[in-house]
């Protein structure tokens, strides 16, 4: 950082006084997988019902914040990277100030989810598998994409030209199965792990 520059935080109005006014605790939902694994649905009921229960929410999704803050991103591997810093900023932003922060990105390394957490950190970060075979996304393909990238027409699609890593085996988020369970159970599964985290204490 610039020595030109001079942060001062602890000049702002706190974060607890923020969550007090809107009656809940913050944390950052991340939801990531393959591009049609049902992230992106999953994300939109997850918000819907919590707004329906009183919740103040933002939602931050790849496909939109890649038409304004991340407009100039591709999918390079330095691409991807800085897409995921910039999103991950823009959450802490957020649950700093109260508000229940959704994110569906693909956030396809285990590198970036880290990247994430470090940036969000640890206590305010829920990270959530949506899982999907490549099989059975290409079956789905909700946008299409997986087609054009079968014909060579997009490049470095994930999956196919460019890797996506599964979590590790001391992953402790929470995977949902989008081929096995409908998304009412997806979605209830997931809201029975948002729900404890942002009951404000005492
Ligand atoms: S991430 O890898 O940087 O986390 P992000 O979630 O923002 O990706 O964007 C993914 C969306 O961009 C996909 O849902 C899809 O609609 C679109 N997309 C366009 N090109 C690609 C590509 N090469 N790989 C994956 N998704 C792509």
């Amino acid at each position: 950082m610039s020595s030109d520059i001079h942060p001062e935080f602890h000049r702002q109005l706190g974060r607890g006084s923020k969550e007090a006014l809107l009656g809940q605790r913050a944390v950052v939902v991340w939801l990531y997988g393959l591009s049609g694994s049902g992230k992106s649905t999953l994300a939109h009921l997850l918000e819907r019902s919590l707004h329906e229960e009183g919740r103040a929410t933002v939602l931050l999704d790849g496909d939109n914040l890649r038409t304004g803050l991340n407009s100039g991103l591709g999918f390079t591997e330095d691409d991807r990277r800085e897409n995921i810093r910039r999103v991950a900023e823009v959450a802490k932003l957020f649950v700093h100030s109260g508000v229940i922060t959704i994110c569906s990105f693909i956030s396809p390394y285990r590198s970036l989810r880290s990247l994430a957490r470090q940036v969000i950190g640890e206590e305010d970060f829920l990270e959530v598998y949506v899982h999907a075979t490549f099989e059975s996304c290409t079956r789905r393909d909700p946008k299409g994409l997986y087609q054009k990238a079968a014909e060579g027409k997009v490049a470095h699609f994930t999956g196919r030209d460019s890797v996506f890593e599964e979590p590790d085996q001391g992953f402790t988020g929470l995977r949902l199965d989008t081929e096995h369970e409908t998304k009412e159970q997806s979605l209830d599964r997931l809201l029975g792990a948002v729900r404890p985290r942002i009951v404000r204490a005492g």
